[in-house]
């Protein structure tokens, strides 16, 4: 029998948003495992302290500047990950916010950054990694997606539909990229605390009809993502690719976040 390897020792991972919140988390826990790490993001100081971090512990990390809005910098950063390792074999595509905001309110500018931000930048990642990776005809996918792809929210509209998007995305180009070596999964959390979310979290009359909602009572850590990210990132799931969004939820250890989502949809 062959064994799943979890090992990802020498591998070139590549993770966007990787200044704080989950992708910080991603990124440590991705070199912690042995991959090399590309961290991406606008707070290059914040990158720096992430990769001295990883460095310290043993790890190789190094800082790629990033608007994951702008698409000339994206062609240039993959330029430079080329250039830099010679090939890529994890593309971590976690920049992304949603903050709450009345439809009414929604602004073209508004829905411009959130779309701009959450899909078009994450599209266009795909699309530069895949070009390096369809060399060594292997890679391996992550989008950060979220329960909000498949739960209406209120007041989130634009994040729903950003989020909903990355699933389809996620769908279509693993059918098309299936048989490349490469394959493409999204990731879907319920709430985790992070400097994104914390302001919300950290208020009880938001947060404790969330948490009565929540089998287990808690919202979701960095290290459940991290842990359905890893999976994904493996070189033995060769099978799984896209046909469903994997739940970092903490509800369950395992199945999907369907699921547990008529009690989230009754509290929102
Ligand atoms: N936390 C949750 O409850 C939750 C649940 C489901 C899904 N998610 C998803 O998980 C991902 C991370 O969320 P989080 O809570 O960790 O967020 P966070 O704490 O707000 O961190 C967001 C990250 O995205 C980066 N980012 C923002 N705008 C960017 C841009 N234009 N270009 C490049 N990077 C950019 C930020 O770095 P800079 O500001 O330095 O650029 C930061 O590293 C997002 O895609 C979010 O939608 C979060």
């Amino acid at each position: 029998m062959e064994y799943p390897n979890f090992d990802l020792t020498n591998q070139i991972a590549f993770v966007t948003g990787a200044s704080k919140g989950i992708g910080y988390a991603l990124a440590k826990a991705l070199a912690h495992a042995g991959a090399k790490v590309a961290v991406a993001a606008r707070s290059v100081e914040l990158l720096a302290k992430l990769a001295d971090e990883i460095k310290r512990d043993g790890g190789d990390a190094r800082v790629f500047p990033l608007d994951v809005r702008n698409l000339d910098q994206i062609r240039r950063v993959f330029e430079e990950v080329a250039e830099t390792y010679g090939r890529l074999d994890i593309l971590v595509n976690n920049a992304g916010m949603g903050s709450p905001i009345p439809a009414l309110e929604v602004t073209e500018e508004y829905w411009d950054h959130m779309m701009d931000l959450n899909l078009k930048g994450l599209f266009f990642c795909c699309q530069e990694a895949t070009k390096i990776m369809v060399k060594s005809g292997y890679g391996r996918i992550v989008n950060m997606s979220s329960q909000a792809s498949v739960v209406g929210i209120p007041q989130e509209a634009v994040y729903c539909a950003s989020k909903a998007g990355v699933n389809m995305l996620t769908k279509a180009l693993a059918l098309e990229w299936s048989g490349s070596g490469i394959t493409i999964n999204a990731v879907g959390p319920t709430f985790v605390y992070t400097p994104g979310t914390a302001e919300r979290l950290d208020n009880p009359d938001f947060r404790e009809p969330l948490l009565a909602q929540i089998p287990v009572g808690r919202v979701g850590t960095v290290t459940d993502v991290a842990a359905a990210v890893l999976f994904t990132t493996l070189s033995c799931p060769q099978l799984k690719s896209a046909p469903d969004v994997q739940s970092a939820r903490n509800e369950r250890a395992s199945g999907h976040f369907q699921e547990a989502l008529p009690g989230v949809r009754r509290h929102l």
